[in-house]
Formats: structure tokens, sequence, C-alpha cells
């Protein structure tokens, strides 16, 4: 549909939406930069508090060459998902495996 869409053939898409795990939204994210249409990434599920207060919700992102946090919470939960520094981002997605891994072969199940 996108490579469609570049050469002006099929329905026009006008935005790319994504919704999951980070790694696939980054992948979405990036296809959808190749062929320059815009793509939104919706970050619901990294809010806590949803009050603009914890900081769980920070996302960097990249604005006129700036690197800049944004909340979730408060500019989102859909956010520009071609401003988001994703390797900045993701690394946070991994912070407890130790704790995951531990509990898991606590329970039998690693
Ligand atoms: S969810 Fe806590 S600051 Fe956004």
């Amino acid at each position: 549909m996108l490579e469609a869409n570049r050469l002006g053939q099929g329905r026009t898409v006008a935005e790319v939406v994504t919704i999951g795990p980070p790694l696939m939204m980054r992948a979405v994210s990036d296809l959808s930069k190749k062929f320059d249409v815009p793509c939104v990434a919706s970050l619901n599920s990294i809010m806590v508090d949803a009050t603009g207060m914890c900081g769980a919700c920070m996302v960097p992102v990249v604005i006129d060459g700036q690197m800049v946090r944004k909340h979730a919470c408060i500019d989102g939960p859909e956010i520009d998902s071609h401003i988001i520094d994703w390797d900045k981002f993701l690394p946070r997605f991994g912070q407890f495996r130790a704790q995951e891994r531990t509990s898991l072969e606590q329970h039998g199940l690693a």
C-alpha cells in the first residue's frame, strides 16, 4: 500500500497509526518514514499515573534538531513517531530484565 501510495496508485495513505510493542512501533515508524507518510505512535502503555507528575512516560523527541522530552500523558498519548528518538526511548523497556529473569526462575518458568 505504501509503495502504491508513493506511485500515486491505489488508495491514498494519509497517515499510519502504530499501536503495540515498542519494537514493532519503531519498525512501522521507520517503514512509514521511508515512504514519507506521517506516522503516529500510541504510547498509552507507558503511562503510569497520567498526571504529568511521575515522569514514567517521558519520551525523547527531536524537534528542530533539539532533543526535548515529551510526556505521553500530557503531549500524547499519540505522538508523531518520526520525531521520537527510538534509540534513546527503547532501552527503558529492558530496564527490569534481570528482575524478570529472577522472577521467572523463582516460579520455575525459566
Ligand atoms: S504517566 Fe506519569 S507523568 Fe505521564
